[in-house]
């Protein structure tokens, strides 16, 4: 995903897009730019590569103004070349943008601008076309030509838009893609994520689909497409800057793994009473809409599907409703089998992610009462659900997520037995049971980053496997399946997960001598299972480390290797078992010398399909 960011006010504009460009750094990119409006003209500057590059090109006097927007890419259409790079400006110089997402008609605006217009583009990216179109559409009013350019776009799209010959303003769209706005005592600012403006207000407007912004140095105005003047209250963001910076750790990765037990514990104490009990009347889900509930979807993309994973266990489990879990990409064109009396539970920790976005809006469409369990306050996923379960994580900023799944599992987890209580389907003394192991979740996860060392040592023993195995039984297949995934997209070892069950139709053909193979046997009714699953692997002489409860006697037999975590319920196992799979990855992904929070070709939040 690209970052955007706009200014106008007294203050010196360079400095503020600099300024928020490197608050976004941590989202990835591959080139920068920014467009200034100075004397009646637009100044253009952008290169490949990192801000710093950008930096060193706008230096001394030639690049004081007080209005501007800026832009760092992700390379969608076209390369990371510096003329792919934002901003892009129309034919005649007089109109500059910087744009968030995908025009999917881009082509077909494309050939209309040349052909009838005889328009010469200068990149390769759909992006340009709006700078374009708006061109083609000012006679004068930057809001109107920005609207007229806007029906014709389809797609996703968070731009800003400058014209040299209105110099007061920046005009914004956005339609499936971030766009927030704020005012500070030096003007007005837009930006497409919070830490942009962190530094400069913490009370923000959110801009829905479809609004176009303006803002001034002295106001903020929306609008609907119409043009119809909206009134937004304003969000206020109560986490601060510090907590979108490392702390002293070396990457946010890790600072974001230790961060776990506080996450879990605000996550309970946001929805727990005095009493202890579970609080989501909020919610208002009645007895009588949870007693016809007939189905269950979860729909979510990577780590958020694993959790997902548990959480229909822990559905069916508490709630006795039939739950499925589905990749959001695949559920949207599935033809789900969706009524009024389905809840689809949307999991996202951006909120952003696309193929979410839309797998909430098809099971709405199809008449389902869509639930959120979203990290980003007034994030898009959570503004189209009916409910809004905020978890407590924080920002999180590393693309590989580990806070987020951990609290996204809590959730879950209070979500079962709220319905399981509501449907009078789980026993008071059941719900009481969980609610008193999940409070010690965040002395167990303390417990298991207490063990970072040996972890880094198993790290270092391992590091130099090209071939790593995850495997488990039951609940431990979406711990296998997110710890197979933190590890391949952090360190880029080819790592695979799979249910121990199914090695033996087909899976097990790749068992070498050089095979690392994790065997996690934390599900008690599963165990015997899983201890003939290393012993087939020992016979095929893969190295196996088990993962296992520090009273297991048996395991150490059997494994060449084995990781304790502490005693825990089969329940609460995969919320505690997956730190040190998070640690595991860090470590291996630290000996291989990668980059650990922007690993390649990866985004932190996914906002194209
Ligand atoms: C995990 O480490 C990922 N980087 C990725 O799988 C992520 O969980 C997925 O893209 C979904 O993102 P979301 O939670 O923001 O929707």
């Amino acid at each position: 995903m690209c970052g955007i960011v706009g200014y106008v006010g007294t203050g010196s504009a360079k400095e503020m897009l600099l300024a928020g460009l490197s608050a976004l750094e941590y989202r990835g990119y591959d080139s920068a730019g920014i467009a200034l409006v100075r004397k009646g003209k637009l100044l253009v500057r952008k290169e490949s590569g990192k801000l710093r590059a950008l930096e060193a090109k706008v230096t001394g006097s030639d690049f004081d103004s007080r209005l501007g927007i800026g832009h760092t890419r992700w390379a969608t259409h076209g390369a990371p070349t510096r003329e792919n790079a934002h901003p892009h400006v129309s034919g005649d110089g007089r109109v500059a943008i910087v744009h968030n997402g995908i025009i999917e008609n881009f082509m077909e605006l494309k050939e209309e601008l040349i052909l009838e217009h005889g328009v010469a583009f200068a990149s390769e990216t759909d992006s340009e076309v709006i700078a374009h179109l708006v061109s083609l559409y000012y006679e004068g009013d930057l809001v109107e030509a920005v609207r007229r350019a806007a029906k014709r776009m389809r797609g996703a799209y968070a731009a800003c838009v400058v014209a040299a010959d209105d110099p007061g303003k920046i005009v914004a769209i956005r339609k499936d893609a971030p766009l927030i706005a704020g005012m500070c005592e030096e003007g007005g600012l837009l930006a497409s994520d919070i830490p942009a403006l962190l530094k400069y207000t913490r009370d923000i407007y959110l801009i829905e689909n479809n609004e176009i912004v303006v803002i001034t140095k002295q106001d903020v105005e929306i609008y609907d497409e119409e043009r119809t003047r909206m009134n937004r209250a304003r969000t206020h963001i109560d986490w601060d800057v510090a907590a979108a910076e490392k702390g002293g750790y070396e990457h946010f990765m890790l600072k974001e793994i230790y961060e776990q037990p506080k996450g879990v514990r605000e996550t309970l104490a946001h929805r727990l009473d005095e009493s202890g009990a579970i609080q989501l009347d909020d919610l208002g889900f009645t007895k009588e809409w949870a007693d016809k509930l007939e189905r269950i979807y979860i729909v979510a993309c990577g780590t958020a599907c694993h959790a997902g994973m548990v959480g229909k266990a822990m559905i069916e489990k508490y709630a006795k409703i039939p739950c499925e879990t589905c990749l959001s990409s695949e559920f949207r064109y599935s033809d789900p089998i969706v009524n009024e009396r389905t809840l689809c539970i949307c999991i996202s920790q951006s909120g952003e992610t696309s193929d979410t976005l839309e797998a909430l809006r098809e099971a709405k469409r199809r008449g389902a009462e869509a639930l959120s369990i979203v990290n980003v306050v007034g994030s898009s996923v959570a503004r189209a659900s009916d409910h809004v379960f905020y978890t407590w994580a924080g920002p999180e900023i590393a693309v590989a997520s580990t806070k987020a799944y951990t609290t996204q599992l809590v959730s879950l987890y209070l979500i079962a037995l709220y319905l399981g209580l509501l449907r009078g389907r789980a026993t008071e003394a059941e719900a009481g049971a969980l609610l008193a192991q999940l409070a010690e979740v965040p002395a167990l996860i303390e417990d298991v980053l207490g063990r970072e060392d040996s972890i880094r040592a198993l790290a270092r023993q391992h590091y130099k496997k090209e071939k790593i195995f995850y495997a488990g039984r039951g609940t431990d297949v979406a711990t296998a399946e997110e710890a197979s995934l933190k590890l391949k997209e952090i360190s880029y070892i080819n790592s695979y997960s799979i249910a121990a069950g199914e090695l033996k139709h087909g899976t097990i053909a790749l068992i070498t001598r050089d095979v690392l193979f994790f065997a996690l046997a934390t599900q008690t009714k599963l165990y015997d299972k899983m201890l003939s699953n290393i012993e087939e692997m020992k016979a095929r002489q893969a190295q196996v480390v088990a993962v296992a409860k520090a009273s297991d006697a048996r395991v150490a037999e059997v494994a060449d290797d084995t990781f304790f975590i502490p005693d825990c319920s089969d329940e609460v196992a995969p919320i505690v078992a997956i730190v040190m799979f998070q640690l595991f990855a860090y470590h291996v992904a630290k000996f291989r010398g990668r980059e650990i929070d922007q690993p390649r070709n990866l985004a932190k939040s996914v906002t194209v399909e």
